[in-house]
Protein backbone atom coordinates (compact mmCIF):
# COMPACT_ATOMS: atom_id res chain seq x y z
CA UNK A 1 0.00 0.00 0.00
CA UNK A 2 1.43 3.59 -0.91
CA UNK A 3 1.13 6.29 1.65
CA UNK A 4 -0.77 9.25 1.14
CA UNK A 5 2.70 10.72 0.01
CA UNK A 6 3.82 8.64 -2.12
CA UNK A 7 0.47 8.63 -4.34
CA UNK A 8 1.04 12.69 -4.30
CA UNK A 9 4.79 12.06 -5.13
CA UNK A 10 4.24 9.73 -7.91
CA UNK A 11 1.34 11.86 -9.47
CA UNK A 12 3.80 15.15 -9.43
CA UNK A 13 6.56 12.74 -11.20
CA UNK A 14 3.53 11.48 -13.71
CA UNK A 15 2.48 15.31 -14.35
CA UNK A 16 5.97 16.59 -14.48
CA UNK A 17 6.71 12.98 -17.06
CA UNK A 18 3.31 13.80 -19.39
CA UNK A 19 4.54 17.94 -19.25
CA UNK A 20 7.79 16.47 -20.27
CA UNK A 21 6.82 14.66 -22.85
CA UNK A 22 4.12 17.66 -24.27
CA UNK A 23 7.37 19.42 -23.96
CA UNK A 24 10.03 17.52 -25.96
CA UNK A 25 7.11 17.11 -28.74
CA UNK A 26 6.76 20.69 -29.33
CA UNK A 27 10.25 21.16 -29.52
CA UNK A 28 10.69 18.43 -31.66
CA UNK A 29 8.16 19.82 -33.90
CA UNK A 30 10.10 23.23 -33.77
CA UNK A 31 13.83 21.56 -34.26
CA UNK A 32 12.31 20.10 -37.55
CA UNK A 33 10.15 22.76 -39.06
CA UNK A 34 11.18 23.50 -42.55
CA UNK A 35 11.51 27.25 -41.39
CA UNK A 36 14.60 28.42 -39.04
CA UNK A 37 13.70 29.55 -35.76
CA UNK A 38 15.85 31.40 -33.08
CA UNK A 39 14.68 32.34 -29.41
CA UNK A 40 16.93 35.46 -27.17
CA UNK A 41 15.04 35.91 -24.14
CA UNK A 42 15.14 39.29 -22.41
CA UNK A 43 18.58 39.37 -21.65
CA UNK A 44 19.47 39.01 -25.28
CA UNK A 45 20.85 35.50 -24.85
CA UNK A 46 19.82 33.17 -26.80
CA UNK A 47 17.94 30.29 -25.55
CA UNK A 48 16.37 27.90 -28.51
CA UNK A 49 17.90 27.52 -32.14
CA UNK A 50 16.17 24.88 -33.99
CA UNK A 51 18.30 22.76 -37.07
CA UNK A 52 16.94 24.45 -40.18
CA UNK A 53 18.34 27.59 -38.35
CA UNK A 54 21.96 26.33 -37.69
CA UNK A 55 21.53 25.17 -41.37
CA UNK A 56 21.19 28.07 -42.78
CA UNK A 57 23.45 29.91 -40.05
CA UNK A 58 26.07 26.89 -41.02
CA UNK A 59 27.43 27.00 -37.55
CA UNK A 60 26.88 24.33 -35.17
CA UNK A 61 23.82 24.27 -32.85
CA UNK A 62 25.19 23.75 -29.70
CA UNK A 63 28.08 26.14 -30.22
CA UNK A 64 25.27 28.85 -30.33
CA UNK A 65 23.61 28.23 -27.15
CA UNK A 66 23.80 30.33 -24.65
CA UNK A 67 25.81 33.29 -27.06
CA UNK A 68 24.69 36.90 -27.20
CA UNK A 69 23.82 38.95 -30.32
CA UNK A 70 27.88 39.79 -30.08
CA UNK A 71 28.80 36.50 -29.23
CA UNK A 72 26.68 35.22 -32.53
CA UNK A 73 28.18 37.82 -34.67
CA UNK A 74 31.64 37.31 -34.00
CA UNK A 75 31.42 33.41 -34.17
CA UNK A 76 34.48 32.34 -35.69
CA UNK A 77 32.57 30.10 -38.10
CA UNK A 78 30.35 32.69 -39.18
CA UNK A 79 30.73 33.82 -42.48
CA UNK A 80 31.32 37.52 -43.36
CA UNK A 81 28.22 37.52 -45.78
CA UNK A 82 26.12 36.06 -43.15
CA UNK A 83 27.53 38.81 -40.29
CA UNK A 84 26.63 41.45 -42.25
CA UNK A 85 23.14 40.21 -42.68
CA UNK A 86 22.64 39.19 -39.11
CA UNK A 87 23.63 42.80 -38.16
CA UNK A 88 21.75 44.80 -40.98
CA UNK A 89 18.01 42.85 -39.84
CA UNK A 90 19.19 43.90 -36.19
CA UNK A 91 19.56 47.34 -37.09
CA UNK A 92 16.22 47.75 -39.08
CA UNK A 93 14.46 45.99 -36.37
CA UNK A 94 15.56 48.22 -33.60
CA UNK A 95 15.73 51.52 -35.15
CA UNK A 96 13.24 51.49 -37.72
CA UNK A 97 11.02 48.79 -35.85
CA UNK A 98 10.68 46.85 -38.88
CA UNK A 99 9.07 43.51 -38.78
CA UNK A 100 9.36 41.78 -41.75
CA UNK A 101 12.94 41.69 -44.00
CA UNK A 102 13.63 39.89 -47.36
CA UNK A 103 16.81 39.17 -48.19
CA UNK A 104 18.97 37.12 -50.97
CA UNK A 105 21.75 35.02 -49.76
CA UNK A 106 24.78 33.91 -51.15
CA UNK A 107 23.04 31.12 -53.44
CA UNK A 108 20.61 33.57 -55.09
CA UNK A 109 17.95 32.21 -52.20
CA UNK A 110 14.92 34.50 -51.45
CA UNK A 111 14.10 34.62 -47.28
CA UNK A 112 11.65 35.95 -45.57
CA UNK A 113 12.58 36.72 -42.05
CA UNK A 114 9.67 37.90 -39.36
CA UNK A 115 10.54 39.48 -36.24
CA UNK A 116 8.20 39.00 -33.15
CA UNK A 117 8.54 40.89 -29.98
CA UNK A 118 7.18 42.83 -27.39
CA UNK A 119 4.61 42.08 -25.13
CA UNK A 120 3.32 39.03 -25.98
CA UNK A 121 6.85 37.71 -25.89
CA UNK A 122 7.49 37.99 -22.53
CA UNK A 123 10.61 40.20 -23.09
CA UNK A 124 11.89 37.23 -25.49
CA UNK A 125 12.87 38.38 -29.03
CA UNK A 126 11.78 35.53 -31.31
CA UNK A 127 13.36 35.29 -34.98
CA UNK A 128 11.95 33.25 -37.59
CA UNK A 129 12.99 32.48 -41.37
CA UNK A 130 11.58 31.25 -43.88
CA UNK A 131 12.66 30.04 -47.61
CA UNK A 132 10.21 32.07 -50.06
CA UNK A 133 12.20 31.28 -53.43
CA UNK A 134 9.35 29.37 -54.92
CA UNK A 135 6.84 32.24 -53.92
CA UNK A 136 9.16 34.97 -55.41
CA UNK A 137 9.44 32.94 -58.81
CA UNK A 138 5.92 33.00 -58.80
CA UNK A 139 5.81 36.54 -58.22
CA UNK A 140 7.98 37.39 -60.99
CA UNK A 141 6.31 35.25 -63.66
CA UNK A 142 3.39 37.23 -62.49
CA UNK A 143 4.70 40.40 -63.04
CA UNK A 144 6.69 39.17 -66.39
CA UNK A 145 2.55 37.99 -67.53
CA UNK A 146 1.48 41.73 -66.45
CA UNK A 147 4.41 43.10 -68.45
CA UNK A 148 3.47 41.21 -71.61
CA UNK A 149 -0.27 41.88 -71.12
CA UNK A 150 0.84 45.83 -70.98
CA UNK A 151 3.29 45.27 -73.72
CA UNK A 152 0.13 44.09 -76.16
CA UNK A 153 -1.90 46.99 -75.13
CA UNK A 154 0.77 49.45 -75.69
CA UNK A 155 1.66 48.06 -79.00
CA UNK A 156 -1.90 48.10 -80.09
CA UNK A 157 -1.88 51.63 -79.48
CA UNK A 158 1.97 52.35 -80.95
CA UNK A 159 1.05 50.15 -83.83
CA UNK A 160 -2.48 52.45 -84.59
CA UNK A 161 -0.66 55.43 -84.11
CA UNK A 162 2.19 54.36 -86.38
CA UNK A 163 0.50 53.27 -89.42
CA UNK A 164 -1.42 56.28 -90.12
CA UNK A 165 1.92 58.65 -90.37
CA UNK A 166 3.34 55.84 -92.43
CA UNK A 167 0.46 55.82 -95.08
CA UNK A 168 1.23 59.16 -95.49
CA UNK A 169 4.72 59.43 -96.30
CA UNK A 170 4.48 56.29 -98.36
CA UNK A 171 1.75 58.43 -100.23
CA UNK A 172 4.14 61.70 -100.77
CA UNK A 173 7.22 59.16 -101.51
CA UNK A 174 4.72 57.91 -104.77
CA UNK A 175 3.90 61.52 -105.49
CA UNK A 176 7.46 62.49 -105.46
CA UNK A 177 8.95 59.42 -106.96
CA UNK A 178 8.70 60.98 -110.85
CA UNK A 179 10.83 63.84 -109.57
CA UNK A 180 13.42 62.03 -108.28
CA UNK A 181 13.30 59.74 -111.34
CA UNK A 182 14.32 62.87 -113.38
CA UNK A 183 16.98 63.41 -110.84
CA UNK A 184 18.27 59.92 -111.35
CA UNK A 185 17.30 59.22 -108.03
CA UNK A 186 14.99 56.72 -108.06
CA UNK A 187 16.87 54.15 -105.97
CA UNK A 188 15.97 56.50 -103.19
CA UNK A 189 12.29 56.02 -103.28
CA UNK A 190 12.35 52.61 -103.67
CA UNK A 191 14.79 51.92 -100.62
CA UNK A 192 12.01 54.18 -98.55
CA UNK A 193 9.00 52.31 -99.85
CA UNK A 194 10.76 49.39 -98.86
CA UNK A 195 11.24 50.52 -95.61
CA UNK A 196 8.32 51.37 -95.11
CA UNK A 197 6.50 48.23 -96.06
CA UNK A 198 9.55 46.92 -93.80
CA UNK A 199 8.39 49.24 -90.74
CA UNK A 200 4.44 47.80 -91.29
CA UNK A 201 5.43 44.59 -91.22
CA UNK A 202 7.65 44.39 -88.37
CA UNK A 203 4.41 46.46 -86.50
CA UNK A 204 2.40 43.81 -87.40
CA UNK A 205 5.21 41.29 -86.10
CA UNK A 206 5.13 42.87 -83.05
CA UNK A 207 1.53 42.69 -82.39
CA UNK A 208 1.71 39.42 -83.27
CA UNK A 209 4.76 37.99 -81.05
CA UNK A 210 2.70 35.68 -79.21
CA UNK A 211 1.61 33.93 -82.24
CA UNK A 212 4.45 34.70 -84.92
CA UNK A 213 3.27 34.19 -88.40
CA UNK A 214 4.32 31.63 -90.59
CA UNK A 215 7.17 32.94 -92.55
CA UNK A 216 6.25 33.82 -95.93
CA UNK A 217 9.35 32.28 -98.01
CA UNK A 218 11.13 33.04 -101.28
CA UNK A 219 14.48 31.72 -102.10
CA UNK A 220 17.22 34.33 -102.28
CA UNK A 221 20.77 34.10 -102.20
CA UNK A 222 22.92 34.61 -99.29
CA UNK A 223 25.63 37.06 -100.56
CA UNK A 224 22.70 39.16 -101.92
CA UNK A 225 20.74 39.19 -98.63
CA UNK A 226 23.65 40.39 -96.97
CA UNK A 227 24.37 42.80 -98.87
CA UNK A 228 21.11 44.55 -98.75
CA UNK A 229 21.02 44.09 -95.18
CA UNK A 230 24.37 45.70 -94.53
CA UNK A 231 22.90 48.75 -96.71
CA UNK A 232 20.79 49.93 -94.35
CA UNK A 233 22.53 49.99 -91.70
CA UNK A 234 25.77 51.42 -93.35
CA UNK A 235 24.94 54.96 -92.64
CA UNK A 236 24.27 54.08 -88.90
CA UNK A 237 27.71 52.14 -89.09
CA UNK A 238 29.19 55.76 -90.25
CA UNK A 239 28.17 57.83 -87.77
CA UNK A 240 28.85 55.74 -85.09
CA UNK A 241 32.62 55.38 -86.53
CA UNK A 242 32.06 51.53 -87.12
CA UNK A 243 33.69 49.87 -89.59
CA UNK A 244 31.55 46.88 -91.42
CA UNK A 245 33.36 44.55 -93.32
CA UNK A 246 31.32 41.51 -95.60
CA UNK A 247 33.70 38.69 -96.23
CA UNK A 248 33.68 37.06 -99.55
CA UNK A 249 30.72 34.91 -99.97
CA UNK A 250 29.67 32.15 -102.71
CA UNK A 251 27.33 33.19 -104.72
CA UNK A 252 25.77 29.95 -104.96
CA UNK A 253 24.67 29.92 -101.43
CA UNK A 254 20.66 30.13 -101.71
CA UNK A 255 18.01 30.01 -99.11
CA UNK A 256 14.54 29.53 -98.81
CA UNK A 257 13.08 32.60 -96.30
CA UNK A 258 11.24 35.53 -95.36
CA UNK A 259 13.37 38.30 -96.10
CA UNK A 260 11.87 40.81 -93.85
CA UNK A 261 12.20 38.52 -90.92
CA UNK A 262 15.82 37.75 -91.53
CA UNK A 263 16.63 41.09 -92.10
CA UNK A 264 15.07 42.37 -88.88
CA UNK A 265 17.36 39.44 -87.47
CA UNK A 266 20.63 40.82 -89.01
CA UNK A 267 19.54 44.21 -88.39
CA UNK A 268 18.98 43.26 -84.45
CA UNK A 269 22.38 41.56 -84.28
CA UNK A 270 24.33 44.59 -86.36
CA UNK A 271 22.07 47.34 -83.92
CA UNK A 272 23.07 45.17 -80.64
CA UNK A 273 27.04 44.98 -82.38
CA UNK A 274 26.94 48.83 -82.66
CA UNK A 275 25.67 49.61 -78.72
CA UNK A 276 28.66 46.99 -77.59
CA UNK A 277 31.34 48.46 -79.54
CA UNK A 278 29.69 52.57 -77.66
CA UNK A 279 30.22 50.83 -74.58
CA UNK A 280 33.63 50.49 -75.08
CA UNK A 281 35.69 53.50 -73.63
CA UNK A 282 38.44 55.66 -75.01
CA UNK A 283 39.27 55.44 -78.61
CA UNK A 284 38.48 51.97 -79.88
CA UNK A 285 38.36 51.39 -83.55
CA UNK A 286 34.83 49.35 -83.88
CA UNK A 287 34.67 46.93 -86.17
CA UNK A 288 31.54 44.50 -87.56
CA UNK A 289 33.02 41.61 -89.88
CA UNK A 290 29.70 40.00 -91.46
CA UNK A 291 30.29 36.73 -93.31
CA UNK A 292 28.97 32.93 -94.07
CA UNK A 293 30.12 29.28 -94.90
CA UNK A 294 28.41 26.45 -95.98
CA UNK A 295 28.23 23.86 -93.21
CA UNK A 296 26.78 20.36 -94.45
CA UNK A 297 23.24 21.44 -95.79
CA UNK A 298 23.28 24.21 -93.33
CA UNK A 299 24.56 28.15 -93.91
CA UNK A 300 26.35 29.83 -90.98
CA UNK A 301 26.05 33.31 -90.78
CA UNK A 302 28.28 35.05 -88.69
CA UNK A 303 28.53 38.93 -87.01
CA UNK A 304 31.27 39.47 -85.14
CA UNK A 305 31.96 42.67 -83.52
CA UNK A 306 35.08 43.78 -81.37
CA UNK A 307 32.71 45.39 -78.70
CA UNK A 308 32.37 45.12 -74.78
CA UNK A 309 31.51 41.02 -75.04
CA UNK A 310 29.59 39.36 -72.50
CA UNK A 311 30.00 37.31 -69.46
CA UNK A 312 28.79 34.07 -68.53
CA UNK A 313 25.39 34.99 -66.69
CA UNK A 314 24.45 37.72 -69.28
CA UNK A 315 24.84 35.01 -71.98
CA UNK A 316 22.64 32.95 -70.29
CA UNK A 317 20.03 35.05 -70.42
CA UNK A 318 20.17 36.89 -73.34
CA UNK A 319 17.21 35.53 -75.37
CA UNK A 320 14.84 35.91 -72.46
CA UNK A 321 11.75 38.36 -73.37
CA UNK A 322 12.72 41.70 -71.73
CA UNK A 323 16.01 40.65 -70.54
CA UNK A 324 18.22 44.22 -71.28
CA UNK A 325 21.23 45.80 -70.13
CA UNK A 326 20.33 48.69 -71.74
CA UNK A 327 18.58 52.01 -70.58
CA UNK A 328 16.21 52.73 -73.86
CA UNK A 329 16.41 48.90 -74.80
CA UNK A 330 12.93 46.31 -74.58
CA UNK A 331 14.88 43.21 -74.84
CA UNK A 332 12.91 41.89 -76.98
CA UNK A 333 15.53 42.23 -79.94
CA UNK A 334 17.28 39.14 -79.77
CA UNK A 335 14.16 37.15 -78.02
CA UNK A 336 11.98 37.96 -81.25
CA UNK A 337 14.77 37.28 -83.42
CA UNK A 338 15.30 33.69 -82.12
CA UNK A 339 12.06 33.14 -82.53
CA UNK A 340 12.00 34.13 -86.51
CA UNK A 341 14.90 31.68 -86.70
CA UNK A 342 13.35 28.63 -84.88
CA UNK A 343 10.57 29.41 -87.33
CA UNK A 344 12.75 28.78 -90.29
CA UNK A 345 14.44 25.67 -89.15
CA UNK A 346 17.30 26.93 -88.13
CA UNK A 347 19.23 28.06 -84.83
CA UNK A 348 21.02 31.11 -83.58
CA UNK A 349 24.46 30.48 -81.48
CA UNK A 350 26.47 32.78 -79.56
CA UNK A 351 29.99 33.16 -78.29
CA UNK A 352 31.57 35.92 -76.20
CA UNK A 353 34.09 37.15 -74.05
CA UNK A 354 33.92 39.97 -71.87
CA UNK A 355 36.41 42.91 -73.19
CA UNK A 356 36.59 41.79 -76.25
CA UNK A 357 33.90 40.88 -78.21
CA UNK A 358 31.04 38.86 -79.40
CA UNK A 359 30.03 36.67 -82.69
CA UNK A 360 26.40 35.61 -82.98
CA UNK A 361 26.05 32.77 -85.20
CA UNK A 362 22.76 32.27 -87.41
CA UNK A 363 22.41 28.71 -88.63
CA UNK A 364 19.88 28.28 -91.86
CA UNK A 365 18.93 25.39 -94.05
CA UNK A 366 20.22 25.91 -97.53
CA UNK A 367 17.79 25.12 -100.73
CA UNK A 368 18.92 24.28 -104.25
CA UNK A 369 15.83 25.52 -106.27
CA UNK A 370 16.11 28.70 -107.68
N1 LIG B 1 26.91 42.08 -79.48
C1 LIG B 1 26.65 42.23 -78.17
N2 LIG B 1 27.65 42.58 -77.32
C2 LIG B 1 27.41 42.75 -76.00
N3 LIG B 1 26.19 42.58 -75.42
C3 LIG B 1 25.17 42.23 -76.21
C4 LIG B 1 25.33 42.04 -77.62
N4 LIG B 1 24.14 41.67 -78.13
C5 LIG B 1 23.28 41.63 -77.10
N5 LIG B 1 23.88 41.98 -75.95
C6 LIG B 1 23.25 42.03 -74.61
O1 LIG B 1 22.01 41.35 -74.67
C7 LIG B 1 20.96 42.17 -74.20
C8 LIG B 1 19.67 41.82 -74.91
O2 LIG B 1 19.72 42.20 -76.26
P1 LIG B 1 18.38 42.51 -77.06
O3 LIG B 1 18.75 42.88 -78.45
O4 LIG B 1 17.43 41.38 -76.88
O5 LIG B 1 17.76 43.74 -76.29
P2 LIG B 1 18.35 45.24 -76.22
O6 LIG B 1 19.36 45.45 -77.31
O7 LIG B 1 18.79 45.50 -74.84
O8 LIG B 1 17.06 46.10 -76.50
P3 LIG B 1 16.45 46.43 -77.96
O9 LIG B 1 16.91 45.35 -78.88
O10 LIG B 1 15.02 46.46 -77.75
O11 LIG B 1 17.03 47.76 -78.34
C9 LIG B 1 21.46 43.58 -74.41
O12 LIG B 1 20.86 44.50 -73.51
C10 LIG B 1 22.96 43.44 -74.16
O13 LIG B 1 23.26 43.50 -72.79
MG1 LIG C 1 18.95 44.88 -79.30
Amino acid sequence: MLSEFQETLLQSVQAFQSTQLVKNKYENVLQHLDSGILLFDSDGVLTFINVQMAKLLELPRQSLIGCNLLQLLRHPYLSRFKQKKIARIYRETIFHRRKYHELIDEYGRHWLITVTYGDQMDGDFLLSVKDVSDYKQIEQTAYQNDKLAMLGKISAAIAHEIRNPLTAIRGFIQLLRPHLLQLGKDEYARIILMEIDRANDIIHEFLNSSKPSAPQKTVVSVPSLLKDTLLLSESEALMKGCEMRLQQINESLLVSIDVKQIKQVILNIIKNAMEAIEEVQGDHAGMIEIGAKQEGNYVNISVKDNGNGMDKTLLTRLFDPFFTTKEKGTGLGLSVSYKIIKNHGGTILVDSMKGEGTVFMISLPLTHQV
